[in-house]
């Protein structure tokens, strides 16, 4: 394993939150690879229910269930979950209250539906509470024993790090601030302790909330926005990850001259002549307005990044993949990560 220093070491819980589109679920699984690479073991953790995982790592859908989905670079594996709220409450009662059974009578009468879908703080809470928990789980002491006898340290953890593909921007400061959230339902008891120490998880410098976006307003809005809302709320922002990156195609002094409007035309004629073209005149306009758009989506991209910059927080860029996202894609976001520092 590289002894360098990576900019997230010491955080074991990243969430991964931006615009709707922005690719939160391919740089989700992306840092789980990079983070997983070198012999450490990740799990990734989607909670929105729309199988996004299984589908980038062309696997079946997952059940609630711990799989491994990947083998990252250099040794390390990946492994994911797709937490639904009904499982997770069923799993809760079982543990906390040893109703497995109840829990089966509680479906039935339609008693699951209501806790997961009418009161929302509670859906939020066994979602956080799942991956808090996988964030928290050890080794089995007996199991730990045989690896290291002789030892009285604490048995090592299930998994070095969580990354969870969380919810958009708009509505993630809600839902990572659980106990807000369960204090308008329940002032003591298990749910409540269940929530307190859920967020003990999330308040602590274990935890980052890491932000997708583009190089477009919008998207860097809602990021900007958003990272003053999780600072606000007392969460660890994490990085700003810039997805969908695409390089200059020119030279700066170029596009300068191009944005405005100072593209040499008689140049272009030539060029387009010297190719052996028809229609030189019209061929070198067609060229000329396209190097304009262009110029012009450069300066506003440099804008926006400069923008982006003012959050002072840790920024990593990662190309447009021009095939889509693959596997192979998937694993060269994770290279491109690592070479940022990012894992
Ligand atoms: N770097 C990239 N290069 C090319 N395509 C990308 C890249 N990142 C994401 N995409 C594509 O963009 C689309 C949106 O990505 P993704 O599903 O990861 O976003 P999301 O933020 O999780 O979306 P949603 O809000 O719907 O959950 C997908 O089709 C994905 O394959
Ligand atoms: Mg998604």
């Amino acid at each position: 394993m590289s002894a360098r220093e990576r900019d997230w070491d010491g955080v074991r819980l990243h969430v991964v939150t931006g615009k709707g589109g922005t690719g939160k679920t391919t740089l989700a699984a992306s840092l789980a690879l990079a983070l997983a690479s070198g012999g450490r073991r990740v799990l990734l953790v989607e909670v929105e229910g729309r199988q996004g995982v299984a589908q980038l790592f062309d696997c079946p859908p997952l059940p609630y269930e711990e799989r491994r989905v990947a083998v990252a670079p250099r040794g390390g594996e990946v492994h994911a979950l797709a937490v639904d709220p009904e499982a997770a409450l069923l799993e809760y009662l079982e543990m906390f209250y040893g109703l497995r059974r109840a829990g089966e009578v509680l479906t039935r009468f339609g008693v699951i539906d209501f806790a997961t879908t009418i009161a929302p703080g509670v859906r939020d809470v066994l979602l956080t509470g799942k991956a808090t928990e996988a964030v928290r789980r050890r080794v089995r002491r007996d199991r730990a024993r045989r690896d290291a006898p002789g030892t009285d340290a604490p048995a090592p953890f299930v998994y070095d790090a969580v990354v969870m593909d969380a919810p958009p921007t708009g509505r993630i400061a809600q839902f990572l601030n659980v106990n807000a959230e369960v204090a308008g339902l329940a002032r003591s008891g298990p749910i409540r302790n269940h929530a307190d120490r859920v967020m003990e998880v999330i308040r602590s410098a274990e935890t980052v909330v890491h932000f997708a976006t583009l190089l477009e307003e919008m998207p860097a809005q809602e990021c900007l926005d958003g990272i003053a809302e999780v600072a606000g709320a007392g969460l660890n922002v994490g990085g700003v990850l810039v997805n969908m990156v695409r390089p200059p195609l020119l030279d700066p002094d170029t596009l300068a001259r191009a944005a405005l409007g100072e593209t040499d035309t008689a140049a272009l004629v030539q060029g387009v002549k010297a190719a052996g073209l028809e229609h030189p005149e019209e061929i070198a306009r067609g060229l000329a307005d396209e190097l304009v758009g262009h110029a012009l989506r450069v300066r506003l991209e440099s804008d926006v990044r400069d923008r982006l910059a003012s959050a002072g927080r840790p920024r990593y860029e990662l190309p447009l993949l021009t095939d889509g996202v693959d596997l192979a894609g998937l694993y060269r976001l994770a290279e491109t990560l690592r070479d940022q520092g990012a894992a």
